[in-house]
């Protein structure tokens, strides 16, 4: 693990506390809530917990994804170009506040676009 992505953003604490702020900045933005609405607090902690460890894994840290896979879980729901770029903003803003600084951000951001085709499927 020594020298991972995972190590250099701040480890597990950090990656939960940055989803965290992420979960709470995006149920203040009316472009991205629709998309959690009817959702109960359980249901809210356990996609909080999901997003934990798909984050922790990509990174190369020490969990493992046991969630469905993202275009599954993502298909029909229509996220388009535009709301995956609030949602990459969002979490910008959270690696601002706890200094993670611009390579580490640069590699996440690398990793989750890898990801992008499997989540957005409207232009
Ligand atoms: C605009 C961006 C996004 C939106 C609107 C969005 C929306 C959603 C919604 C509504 C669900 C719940 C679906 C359900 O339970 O049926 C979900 C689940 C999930 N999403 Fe996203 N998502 C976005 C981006 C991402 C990204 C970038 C990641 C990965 C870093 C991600 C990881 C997950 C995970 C791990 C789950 C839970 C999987 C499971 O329940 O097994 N999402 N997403």
């Amino acid at each position: 693990m020594a020298g991972t992505l995972y190590e250099r953003l701040g480890g597990y604490s950090v990656i939960a506390a940055v989803v965290d702020g992420l979960m709470a900045r995006i149920a203040e933005d009316k472009r991205l809530a629709k998309y959690f609405a009817g959702h109960g607090d359980n249901s809210k902690k356990r996609l909080r917990q999901m997003l934990v460890e798909m984050i922790c894994q990509l990174t190369r840290g020490p969990c493992f994804y046991l969630g469905r896979d993202m275009s599954t879980v993502h298909k029909g729901l229509g996220i388009n170009g535009s709301e995956w770029q609030v949602f990459i903003t969002h979490l910008i803003g959270e690696l601002d506040s706890f200094a993670v600084p611009d390579e580490e951000q640069k590699d996440l951001l690398k990793l989750l676009n890898s990801i992008k085709n499997d989540i957005v499927e409207a232009p």
